[in-house]
C-alpha cells in the first residue's frame, strides 16, 4: 500500500466517522514564534483542546507535516527521519478512550488489514497525577486483544505532553509485532531491540500541565492522536526501513548510481535531509543563522557534505530536487509550483557552504602552523570550536583534516565548549518561548489589524500582484512579505504610509464573520494561504476597506493603533519584499 493510498484511507475512515478533513497547517507556524517548527498534528490545535470552539466541530481529521530535530545526529541509521507526516484524528471534547480505541482497532485491522494477532497495545500504570487507564485497557479487550499483549507502563511511555506544559494526558500506543525473536525474557513494546514497532499514539489530553509542574483537569475531555505516515508505509509494504519505500527510493536508487564510494548512511543522510530541507523551503523557510533559519542551514549542510562523502558531483543537486519534487508531488502538489524556488535556496546555500568549506580548511592550516611551530601533537578543542563557531566548520571535517597532519584531536573538550554554548542558546530560546506566549496581547493585536490595512494599501499603490507572502509578528514590530518584483521607490512607500495612516484616522470599525470558503470568496475577501484554511473561516472587515480570511485577534476600531511607520523596506528572496513597520 503506497503512502498516498494510506494517506486517503484514513482521512476517508475518520470522515465516515463524523470527522472534518482539516488542511494542513504549514511546517513552519505563522504569528508564533513560540516553537520553531509543527512538530505534531496537535500543535496547531493548542486554542481548541484547551476548550476555544472550532469552526468545524468537534470531531476533526488531518495529515500534518511534521520536522522534529531532537535526533538530528541519528539520521543515517535504519530508522530517524526529521521530516515525516503525521496522519491524526480529534474529539474535542466530543468522543473519548472507548470510541478512539474502537475506531483505532477497525481501522488497522480492517481498512489497513493488519492481522489482529500481531498487535501489542500499551496503556497508561497510574500515579498521583491519574489513576491506572483500566478504560483503555477494557476498551482494548473489547475491541480484540487479549490481556497478555496489554502492557501497563508509566510517564516515561505512557503519558504525553509538548513540551514542558501545556495539554497533556496518559496514552495509549499501539505496536506492530515484526515477528523478529524476543531479545530476552522481558521484551515487551518499550523494549528498543526492534521486535515490537510502535505504530499508533492515542493521547486522552484531559490535563494541563501548568509551568510549575502542577496538573489540573482541562475543561473537556479530548482525544489527540498521531500515526507516522512513513512508518506505516515501510511496515505495510514489508520494508525493513523508510528509505526503501517509494517515498525515498527513487532517489536512494539515483544517489546510488552518481556515487563513486558505497556508503549506505551518507546516501541516507543525503536522502532524508534533501526532503526534509525541501519541504521546510516549499513551507517559506530561508536558511540564515538563528533559529529556525539555522537548522535549514544545517541540514543543507550535512546534506551537502556527504554529497561530498559520497564524491558526487555538487552540480547533479538540481536533479535530485527534481526527482524528489517527482517523486513527492502526488503527496505535496506544491512542491510543483515552488521548485525553482527551492532548486535555488538549496543551490545558493550549496554554494555558500563550498566557500566556508574552502576558508575554514585555510583557517585550519594556520592552525596546523601554529601547533607545529609549537612542537603541539594535539588540535585543542577551543581551536575546534572557534573553526565551528566562527566558519561554520564541522568538527568531524577538522577530525578528518587533522588526522590526514598526524594531529590528534580533543574532542571531549570540543564537546564541552559546544554544549556550554547550547546551554546558552537553549536559555535564550526559552525566553524567547516566554515572550512568545506574552505576546499575544494589545500590542500585537493592533500588529494583526495594521497588517490587514498595511497589506491592502499595498494592493493599492502597487497593483493587485501585491500579495502577503508571509508575515511574522512581535510585541515590537511586524514583518510583512509580500510579491513584487522590484524595490518600492521612496514616494511609494510614503503613499503606503498615508494610506494607512488615513484608514487609522477613520477609526473605521473592524467586524468578524464565520462563513465558508466560498461565500468569503464570493464576499471579495483576500484568501491567504487559501489551503491553509478549512472549510468554515473567519472574515475580518475593515470598514469598506479591507475584508480578509484570518484567523484573528483584531482590534475593534483602527483608530486604535496610533501612528503607522514602514522602518524597512527590503529584498526577502526573489520577488518577494520585506516591510518591517511599526506603531508608535
Ligand atoms: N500528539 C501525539 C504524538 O505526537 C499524538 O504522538
Amino acid at each position: 500500500m503506497k503512502a498516498i493510498e494510506i494517506r486517503n484511507k484514513y482521512l476517508n475512515f475518520f470522515k465516515e466517522h463524523g470527522h472534518k478533513v482539516i488542511p494542513s497547517a504549514p511546517l513552519i507556524p505563522e504569528n508564533d514564534p513560540s516553537v520553531l517548527f509543527t512538530t505534531a498534528g496537535m500543535q496547531p490545535l493548542v486554542p481548541y483542546l484547551l476548550g476555544e470552539k472550532h469552526p468545524e466541530g468537534t470531531r476533526l481529521t488531518d495529515y500534518q507535516k511534521c520536522l522534529r530535530t531532537n535526533d538530528i545526529d541519528e539520521v543515517g541509521d535504519n530508522r530517524h527521519l526529521t521530516y515525516f507526516e503525521m496522519l491524526g484524528n480529534w474529539s474535542l471534547g466530543d468522543y473519548f478512550k472507548d470510541e478512539a480505541i474502537a475506531m483505532s482497532y477497525e481501522f488497522l485491522t480492517k481498512e489497513l488489514g493488519i492481522d489482529p494477532n500481531l498487535l501489542s497495545v500499551t496503556c497508561f500504570a497510574g500515579d498521583s497525577d491519574a489513576p491506572k487507564d483500566t478504560v483503555a485497557a477494557n476498551a482494548w479487550k473489547k475491541a480484540g486483544i487479549p490481556e497478555e499483549r496489554i502492557y501497563f507502563y508509566g510517564k516515561d511511555n505512557n503519558w504525553w505532553i509538548a513540551g514542558e506544559e501545556g495539554p497533556c494526558g496518559p496514552d495509549t500506543e499501539m505496536f506492530l509485532d515484526t515477528g523478529k525473536p524476543a531479545c530476552s525474557e522481558k521484551c515487551g513494546p518499550d523494549c528498543n531491540c526492534g521486535k515490537y514497532v510502535e505504530i499508533w499514539n492515542n493521547v486522552f489530553m484531559e490535563y494541563y500541565k501548568a509551568k510549575d509542574g502542577t496538573i489540573s483537569k482541562l475543561k473537556q475531555q479530548n482525544v489527540d492522536t498521531g500515526l507516522g505516515l512513513e512508518r506505516m508505509a515501510m511496515l505495510l509494504q514489508g520494508k525493513e526501513t523508510p528509505f526503501d519505500t517509494e517515498l525515498f527510493l527513487p532517489v536512494m536508487e539515483e544517489l546510488e548510481k552518481l556515487a563513486k564510494v558505497e556508503n549506505i548512511e551518507s546516501r541516507r543522510i543525503v536522502a532524508e535531509h534533501l526532503r526534509s530541507s525541501i519541504m521546510v523551503i516549499s513551507d517559506g523557510g530561508k536558511p540564515s543563522n538563528i533559529d529556525r533559519g539555522y537548522v535549514l542551514r544545517k541540514l543543507l549542510r550535512r546534506m551537502t557534505r556527504h554529497l561530498n562523502k559520497l564524491q558526487i558531483n555538487l552540480d547533479e543537486l538540481g536533479n535530485l530536487i527534481e526527482l524528489y519534487v517527482q517523486t513527492l508531488k502526488e503527496l505535496y502538489p506544491d512542491l510543483e509550483k515552488n521548485k525553482e524556488m527551492i532548486k535555488q535556496t538549496i543551490i545558493a546555500e550549496k554554494d555558500k557552504f563550498m566557500k566556508t568549506l574552502a576558508h575554514g580548511e585555510k583557517e585550519f592550516e594556520k592552525v596546523a602552523a601554529k601547533a607545529k611551530q609549537e612542537n603541539k601533537k594535539v588540535i585543542d578543542g577551543y581551536n575546534i570550536f572557534k573553526l565551528y563557531e566562527t566558519y561554520g566548520f564541522p568538527p568531524e571535517i577538522t577530525a578528518d583534516l587533522a588526522k590526514e597532519q598526524g594531529f590528534e584531536i580533543d574532542l571531549s573538550s570540543f564537546d564541552k565548549l559546544f554544549k556550554e554554548h547550547q546551554e546558552k542558546s537553549r536559555q535564550g530560546s526559552e525566553q524567547k518561548f516566554k515572550g512568545g506566549l506574552a505576546e499575544q496581547n494589545e500590542q500585537t493585536t493592533k500588529y494583526h489589524t495594521a497588517t490587514h490595512l498595511l497589506h491592502k494599501a499595498l494592493q493599492i499603490v502597487l497593483g493587485e500582484h501585491a500579495k502577503q507572502n508571509g508575515s511574522n509578528i512581535t510585541i515590537e514590530r511586524l514583518r510583512f512579505d509580500f510579491t513584487h518584483p522590484e524595490k518600492m521607490t521612496p514616494e511609494q512607500v510614503k503613499q503606503v504610509e498615508d494610506i494607512v495612516n488615513e484608514q487609522i484616522q477613520n477609526d473605521l470599525l473592524v467586524t468578524c464573520e464565520e462563513m465558508t470558503l466560498e461565500e468569503a470568496k464570493a464576499a471579495g475577501a483576500t484568501g491567504l494561504f487559501e489551503n491553509k484554511y478549512g472549510e468554515k473561516v473567519k472574515v475580518y472587515t475593515i470598514g469598506n476597506f479591507s475584508k480578509e480570511i484570518c484567523g484573528g485577534p483584531h482590534v475593534t476600531h483602527t483608530g486604535e493603533l496610533g501612528h503607522f511607520k514602514i522602518k524597512k523596506e527590503e529584498s526577502s528572496s526573489a520577488g518577494v519584499r520585506r516591510i518591517k513597520a511599526i506603531l508608535e
